[in-house]
């Protein structure tokens, strides 16, 4: 695996491959607006022709948000060297805050960030049996046998 460095337009196919593989299509949902996260920028670790882990951002007036977070083999780290990345290029970008959502049932996802400095943030009970009406592929049944339902938002201040 290659150390994590900027996405390049080199990347783009193995970065929709990978998107696809791990989230159903690369079109992430955010608040019912459609984002093409294999156009966003972000940080890339390659292995290869493949992608070994991936973080796509996505900046807004005040801040950045994670839109996706992937480490193909988990527990390397790799995953800590992404967010400090994320975190390091918002900063330097003037932005003050850095933003993730997952789901309910993400136990191991809440307890990462959690451990990086990030909080909790918001929670939008029922958002992915919504999203589920539109897009009936969303499973009922989500990691741990917890029913998916619902978004949680967290916040890691960048001040
Ligand atoms: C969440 C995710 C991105 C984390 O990436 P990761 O590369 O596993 O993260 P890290 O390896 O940096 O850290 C994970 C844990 O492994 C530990 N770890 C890191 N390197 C290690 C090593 N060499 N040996 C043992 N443990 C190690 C870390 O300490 C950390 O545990 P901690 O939280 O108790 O400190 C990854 O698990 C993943 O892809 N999950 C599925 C998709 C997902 O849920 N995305 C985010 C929400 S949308």
């Amino acid at each position: 695996m290659t150390p994590p460095r900027p996405l390049a337009a080199a990347d783009r196919d193995a970065v929709r491959r990978f998107l696809a593989a791990r989230w159903g299509s690369a079109t992430i949902l955010l608040d019912g607006r459609a984002i093409d996260a294999a156009a966003l920028p972000g940080f890339v670790a390659r292995d290869g022709d493949g992608v070994a882990a991936l973080i796509t951002l996505l900046d807004e007036r005040e801040h950045c948000e994670i839109v996706t977070l992937d480490a193909a083999s988990p527990r390397n780290g790799v995953g800590t060297a992404l967010i400090e990345l994320a975190a390091q290029r918002a900063r330097t970008l003037g932005l003050r805050r850095l933003l993730t959502r997952t789901t309910n049932d993400n136990l191991d996802a809440l307890r990462f960030y959690q451990r990086r400095e990030f909080r909790l943030h918001r929670l939008v009970p029922g958002a992915i049996d919504l999203e589920r009406e539109a897009d009936p592929a969303i499973p009922l049944i989500g990691r741990h046998g917890i029913a998916l339902r619902d978004e949680i938002s967290l916040i890691r201040d960048l001040d």
